[in-house]
């Protein structure tokens, strides 16, 4: 009995001393370390240098205005891509997802972050908005506007894209025409509706700005005064200098809610 467990530890300990030997073995072989020298290649380097015009996998964004929206550095007013209902679903999914919390679902720029304090989103049925062409809205979402944090991170480039045709809808259906749909077919004044439906008159009309908005505290009125001031005319000036830095204008210094960081761009 004394015997065989004698033997058995010999027997372990040679295996010990043998597996480390193996190790030592694959240890020794040659190899290369990470920015050490070698004397395999004739200039020293064992870090290979990149083959020229490699382009890392998933990197080649040959389609550039897919990726940036512009054209010879202009933002462009087309959609790199045929719109179906699929891509207008997907875009009104994710604009209401994304976008919705600040815009609103109607895009008015009085969504619920708004109400709670937000700068005032943009209106995306102004006159202004609506001049401006569709890579503005995929270059906005890219790299911010102002106080708009940008979404590249949250949004890969082919959702921007829908969520752009997306807001081109939206913009339509608060300013269709008889012309704008097939023969036959009616347009509806959403007054109208309203009032077939035995909605209050207000239904159709603006929404009341709230009074916790910034941009009404930036006007110089005072907060929660609950003053009806429309959405429009009193939208907050834009700020030309800082953009897609994150920052307001200086008329915002001192105000209690701070713009959020912006996230970094993303590889796409
Ligand atoms: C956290 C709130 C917030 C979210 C979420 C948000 N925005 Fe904005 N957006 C703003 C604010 C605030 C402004 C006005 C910025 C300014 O003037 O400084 C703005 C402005 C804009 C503008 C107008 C730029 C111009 O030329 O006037 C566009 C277009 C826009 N946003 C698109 C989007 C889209 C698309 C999404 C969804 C991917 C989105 N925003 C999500 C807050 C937001």
């Amino acid at each position: 009995m004394r015997l065989a467990r004698q033997i058995s530890m010999v027997a372990s300990l040679a295996a010990v001393a043998l597996l480390a030997g193996c190790r030592q073995d694959m240890h020794n072989q040659p190899k290369f370390i990470p920015q050490r020298g070698t004397t395999f290649y004739a200039d020293g380097r064992s870090v290979r240098p990149q083959v020229e015009n490699t382009v890392a996998r998933g990197q080649l964004h040959e389609d550039e205005y897919f990726y940036t929206g512009l054209v010879a550095g202009k933002e462009g007013d087309m959609m790199p891509f045929p719109v179906t209902m699929q891509v207008l679903e997907r875009g009104q999914e994710r604009f209401n997802i994304y976008c919705a919390p600040c815009h609103s679902r109607v895009g008015n720029g009085q969504g619920m972050i708004v109400q709670r304090g937000y700068k005032v989103a943009a209106n995306f049925h102004d006159a202004k908005r609506m001049a401006q062409p569709i890579g503005h809205y995929f270059n906005v979402m890219s790299h911010g506007y102002g106080s708009m944090p940008d979404y590249a991170a949250q949004v890969p480039v082919v959702d921007r894209w829908a969520i752009a045709a997306y807001i081109r809808a939206l913009q339509l259906s608060q300013a269709a025409q008889a012309s704008d749909v097939p023969a036959g077919q009616h347009v509806e004044k959403l007054s109208d509706i309203a009032t077939d439906e035995g909605l209050p008159a207000s239904f159709a009309g603006e929404w009341t700005l709230p009074a916790t908005a910034l941009s009404e505290m930036m006007n110089g009125s005072a907060a929660g005064a609950g003053s009806s001031t429309p959405v429009g005319p009193t939208m907050p000036k834009e700020s030309t200098s800082n953009r897609a830095t994150g920052k307001t204008g200086s008329g915002n210094a001192g105000q209690a809610v701070p713009p959020p960081a912006s996230v970094p761009p993303s590889r796409q």
